[in-house]
Parts: structure tokens; C-alpha cells; sequence
């Protein structure tokens, strides 16, 4: 049996694989969800184990909508996962944050409408807190491997999810701007919410692909566009993952491993009497 993972990586377009992994080993896990979008390849990175999903399945033919993100989290979570780094293509709305750059986001702004977004549900209520939706100390940590790659890397921004698979319009373009948001992509919401709720720490590394629709003198965002610009800079996040597992300490304490602490509503059944 393979050692718990001192990292899960959820690689989003682009990143199917994971290179440099060695005694790979892949898993099929189910949940009572369902299926995750892919079978988890577990592996050794920097003598490390390490686990992989592909959040779009190997391939990419599950879209934004159509992932099943409890599935995934839930896997992640029965592998012994504490720590999930997410690498996502996004969208970028401020003009300093050009095609090329990561960002390692610290906001989230939920615009999806059409997904299950909590394990939370028949007689279970939990109200978690994301005020802080991205875990700090991971946050930290995947800035810190970025910085010693050559790519230019942000700490700080505002990532909104939109619904997709559409791109936005320039309207909404032009108000996510006047918003102040700096990223945008689809998958982002609710993964980092359901990380929250089964107590896991959550990061996203995201590559900048595009300028979204706003820019006046760039062309709008195209599928050909996000996958040409993650070819030309995928190998930035798999050294910044190799940067990251190596500098990971195996024993940590964080918050969100307590995040349902004060989060649980629901009260426990009443003991009819004479049973205690
Ligand atoms: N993923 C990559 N670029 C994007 C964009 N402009 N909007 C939404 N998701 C994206």
C-alpha cells in the first residue's frame, strides 16, 4: 500500500499527467458521489509520495459543469490527502498580469449557478467559513516554489469562477474588471469550497492564458489561444510541484484541518431514555 500523500495535485487543462513521478501506481477509487474524474496516479516526487488527479478526466472531456468535484475532493481525502494544490488556466483582467505570469490567487468570487457545491445536504447542515477561502500556509508555500522557476509569479488576486463553458462577454468582461476581480476561470468554485469543508488545505497555481475579452488591442480569448499559451508554460508548474514537494515538511498543523469545528448545525439525535 502506498504511503498517505504529502501533496495532491489536481492539474486542470492541459495538465493530464504528471511528469518526473516514479513508481507510479494509479488507483481507481470510488465514492459515494460517484466516480472521480479520473483514477488517481500515486507516485514519488523528490522521494516523496505524491498523488495526481486530472480534474477534466485524462483527455479533457468532462467540462467545467460536468465535473463531479465532490467526487474528486472526496477521493483525495479517503487517499490520506491533507494538502491539494490545484493548477488552473485562467483568465486575466488586470493588464500587469499578462499571458505567461502565475498567479497564486488569495480571493474567490462564486459566479456558478449550476453545481453541487457542498457535502453538506439531507439533515446535515454545516456552515463552513471561506472568508478566506485559499489556505495561506500552501498559498505561501506554492509562491515560494514559483518564485524559483523563471516564471513571473503574482501573490494576490481576486479569482472569480464563472459557470462556463462559454467565455464571458465584454459586458461582464468590463464589470469583473470594475470589480476590482484580477483572474477568472470555471472550475475554482466549488472546489475550494468542498477542500474546505473536508478540512484539507487548498492552492491554486494559475496560469494566466489570456486577457479574457476586455483588452482593446489584444485578440479575444480562444480555445486555441489558452492551449497554446499552457503548452508554452506547463513546465514552469511541474517545477514549481517539484520546488513545492521538496520544501513540504511531512508534519503540519493547520486551521483548516479544524475548518468544521463551529461548522456543524445539525444536532445530534435525542437518546431515548433509558438507553444511555
Ligand atoms: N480559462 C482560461 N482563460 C479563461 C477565460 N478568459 N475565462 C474563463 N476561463 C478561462
Amino acid at each position: 500500500m502506498t504511503a498517505q500523500p504529502i501533496l495532491a495535485v489536481i492539474g486542470g487543462s492541459g495538465l493530464y499527467q504528471f511528469e518526473g513521478l516514479q513508481d507510479v501506481e494509479t488507483i481507481e477509487v470510488d465514492t459515494p458521489y460517484g466516480k472521480p474524474s479520473s483514477p488517481i496516479v500515486m507516485g514519488t516526487l523528490a522521494g516523496k509520495t505524491v498523488a495526481f488527479l486530472a480534474r477534466h478526466g485524462i483527455g479533457h472531456f468532462i467540462s467545467p459543469t460536468e465535473v463531479n468535484y465532490r467526487a474528486n475532493i472526496y477521493a483525495l481525502k479517503s487517499i490520506g490527502a491533507r494538502r491539494i494544490v490545484s493548477i488552473s488556466a485562467c483568465g486575466s483582467l488586470r493588464e500587469d498580469y499578462a499571458p505567461g505570469h502565475i498567479v497564486i490567487p488569495d480571493q474567490l468570487i462564486d459566479f456558478t449557478r449550476d453545481r453541487k457545491r457542498s457535502f453538506f445536504e439531507n439533515g446535515l447542515v454545516a456552515h463552513i467559513s471561506p472568508a478566506d477561502p485559499f489556505c495561506n500556509e500552501i498559498s505561501t508555500e506554492i509562491y515560494q516554489a514559483v518564485i524559483q522557476t523563471s516564471a513571473v509569479c503574482h501573490l494576490g488576486g481576486s479569482f472569480i469562477t464563472i459557470e462556463g463553458p462559454r467565455f464571458s462577454t465584454k459586458g461582464e468582461s468590463n464589470l469583473f474588471r470594475a470589480w476590482g476581480i484580477s483572474i477568472i476561470g470555471m472550475t475554482t468554485s466549488p472546489e475550494a469550497f468542498l477542500a474546505r469543508e473536508a478540512e484539507m488545505c487548498y492552492g491554486v497555481l494559475a496560469h494566466v492564458t489570456d486577457y479574457d475579452v476586455w483588452h482593446t488591442s489584444e485578440a479575444p480569448v480562444s480555445v486555441e489561444m489558452v492551449v497554446r499559451t499552457l503548452q508554452e508554460n506547463t513546465h514552469h508548474a511541474q517545477e514549481a510541484i517539484h520546488n513545492l514537494v521538496s520544501a513540504l515538511p511531512e508534519d503540519f498543523d493547520c486551521k483548516c484541518s479544524r475548518a468544521l469545528a463551529n461548522a456543524l448545525m445539525t444536532n445530534p439525535p435525542a437518546i431515548p431514555a433509558g438507553t444511555r
